[in-house]
């Protein structure tokens, strides 16, 4: 993918990133919000934001990967001080390799940060995310009422 760029979200990413999951919410793979506002709280300016990493391909936004440190009381019941992620990607995109380039960037971050290391926790009917997580090495650790939750050791 000659035209693909990997960088860090800015708030001006907000309407577009907004518009990915608006995809993913019509393709019936997303029920979490998908507003601007939500983009803005939740991924690019959440406080506890490590890295908001966005894929652009052919000057169109595709996708994100956000990492996030878990803090006392974090609603995922994540180890404090270990990364959480979550990875948003087009369905019209998607199987391009465009997780596998986020998350070269993610680890990236999550090594700068001194993170031990990652949770990702998806449905437990989510195919594709069970198995996208468990090609980039992540490997399941706790599960609870329809989640999985694997953790990447770094
Ligand atoms: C899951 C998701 C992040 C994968 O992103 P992607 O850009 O399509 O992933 P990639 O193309 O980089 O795939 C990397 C590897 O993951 C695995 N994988 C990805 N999608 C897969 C699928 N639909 N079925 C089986 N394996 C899959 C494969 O091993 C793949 O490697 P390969 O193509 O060389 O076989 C993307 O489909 C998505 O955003 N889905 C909806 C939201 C979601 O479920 N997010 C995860 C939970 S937060």
């Amino acid at each position: 993918m000659e035209n693909l760029v990997i960088r860090k979200a800015v708030l001006s990413d907000a309407e577009a990133l907004s518009e990915v999951l608006e995809e993913l919410t019509v393709a019936g793979k997303r029920t979490r919000p998908s507003d601007v506002d939500f983009v803005r709280a939740n991924y690019i300016a959440d406080p506890d934001s490590i890295r908001c990493t966005v894929a652009v391909l052919n000057a169109q936004l595709v996708g994100l990967q956000s990492l996030k440190r878990a803090v006392e009381r974090n609603p995922y019941g994540v180890s404090v001080g270990w990364g959480v992620i979550g990875t948003h990607i087009r369905p019209s995109a998607a199987r391009l390799g465009i997780g596998r380039a986020l998350f070269r960037e993610t680890l990236l971050a999550t090594l700068a940060a001194g993170l031990s290391h990652i949770d990702a926790t998806i449905g437990a009917r989510n195919a594709e995310g069970l198995a996208y997580y468990e090609a980039m090495g992540f490997v399941d650790y706790r599960q609870s009422a329809g989640t999985v939750s694997k953790k990447f050791a770094v």
